[in-house]
């Protein structure tokens, strides 16, 4: 399936160069249209009790909190065609941003996104509380002809602070990267179903190693 990967090096060098310079990247288009439509009629294939509602932390740290977020999410697995071709184009760019800033990403780990209609998730960071190997966040959007009455922009705050930075439409094919832990962010209030994947490369994290 590598073939659908449109992305090459000049890509990776502009992804770099823009990480390096303000912490964050939008593309309005980084895979390739068939692995976007692809990645679309699977997302909209899924139904309703496929997902679940996202909570916020892990494990014994988990909650749900519907004033804090009310998207559903579905893990991607590698057991799916479609869900393997996109984890292995994001394996790709894994290694090819570790080449350009030996950054150390060691793994990927991505869900599938449902805002229904007045879903939101307020302004937060992407690390959990006492495990912050979440480094770099990826948002891909599937949605067609979005309108910004539809509401659901994802809003970028600049760090520690309440200026927004970037506000960015959820425009199908649309790729955002940034930094986890320098970017409070917050998805506006959705009007119409919004469909997206997120994820996260992540550091490797020594507690999850196997004893040797
Ligand atoms: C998230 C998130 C942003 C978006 O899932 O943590 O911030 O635009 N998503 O969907
Ligand atoms: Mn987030």
């Amino acid at each position: 399936m590598k073939a659908f990967v449109i992305p090459n090096e000049s890509t990776y060098d502009h992804i770099a160069n823009r990480l390096v310079e303000t912490g964050y990247c939008i593309l309005p288009q980084l895979l390739s249209s068939p692995l976007n439509t692809a990645l679309h009629r699977r997302v909209m294939n899924l139904d309703d009790d496929d997902f679940k509602p996202a909570g916020i932390g892990r494990e014994i740290d988990f909650q749900l909190d519907g004033n804090i977020r009310r998207d559903e999410t579905r893990w991607l697995s590698i057991e799916n065609a479609t869900d393997k071709a996109y984890l292995e184009a994001m394996s790709e760019f894994r290694l090819a941003i570790n080449q350009r800033l030996f950054m150390g990403l060691f793994d990927y780990e991505a869900h599938y996104a449902h805002y229904a209609p007045g879903a939101f998730y307020k302004k937060h960071v992407d690390a959990f509380k006492g495990q912050s190997n979440r480094v770099l966040t990826t948002v891909l959007y599937l949605n067609n002809d979005w309108k910004t009455e539809d509401g659901g922009q994802l809003q970028l705050y600049k760090s520690d602070s309440n200026e927004i930075i970037e506000t960015i439409e959820p425009d199908f094919g649309c790729f955002v990267i940034f930094l986890s832990e320098k970017f409070p962010h917050e998805v506006i209030k959705a009007q119409r179903d919004r469909f997206s994947i997120a994820g996260w490369f992540r550091l490797h994290d020594p507690l999850e190693a196997p004893l040797i």
